[in-house]
């Protein structure tokens, strides 16, 4: 292992280390309008039930689509998307329809209002599960409800944004189960 020679670093500026999982769009669905947004701070909260936690800002279109319907689709798009991720982060759909603008499908969920979206490797309908924290944070706790993920490739190549708009790709997936004691192989 190497020992790095560090310095100091802005701590408004450590999400770069830290950001969470891969980006993703989240199409939401409110009186007959539909939208979708780019989301890069998000993060898994418990097992069972499915929790995630992800932040909404309010000056985006979709928080009050969101907080009113109370549901939205969390989808994971693949490193040939990471220009149709960009623009979609760069309008308001106050303004436009972005599945018409960025030409993607939008397909009907099995429980919520929101629609998928086709091109996306997978989607995950969530329901608002609490909401104490929007108002300060702008943090929506999402329950996932029902997931649909593609049957291949088995491991997706997912784009993961660090700001300033760098964006990394995924690579090799690596396994070191034998390292694992069994019971936290489920963790
Ligand atoms: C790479 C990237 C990541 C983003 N992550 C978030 C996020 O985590 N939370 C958020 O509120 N907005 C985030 N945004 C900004 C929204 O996607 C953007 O404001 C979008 O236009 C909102 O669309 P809407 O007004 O139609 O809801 C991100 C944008 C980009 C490009």
């Amino acid at each position: 292992m190497r020992a790095y020679t560090k310095k100091d670093f802005p701590v408004s500026q450590i999400r770069r280390f830290l950001e969470p999982g891969p980006i993703v769009l989240v199409s939401s669905a409110w009186k007959g309008e539909r939208n979708i947004m780019t989301m890069g701070w998000h993060t898994v909260m418990e097992f069972t039930p499915s929790l995630v936690g992800c932040i909404i800002a309010e000056g985006n279109h979709s928080h009050d689509m969101i907080r009113r319907s109370k549901a939205c689709v969390i989808n994971v798009p693949t490193s040939d998307m990471a220009r149709t991720v960009v623009g979609i982060g760069n309008c308001s759909g106050a303004d436009i329809d972005k599945f018409e603008e960025f030409k993607l499908t939008a397909v009907k969920a099995a429980l919520i209002s929101a629609p998928l979206i086709k091109e996306c490797y997978a989607s995950f309908e969530c329901k608002l599960a609490d909401a104490r924290l929007v108002r300060r944070y702008n943090y929506f706790i999402f329950e996932v409800v029902k997931a649909h993920v593609a049957t291949a490739p088995k491991v997706p190549r997912t784009i993961h944004y660090r700001g300033d708009g760098a964006f990394m790709v995924s690579g090799r997936e690596v396994s070191f189960r034998p390292l694992f004691r069994p019971e936290m192989l489920n963790t």
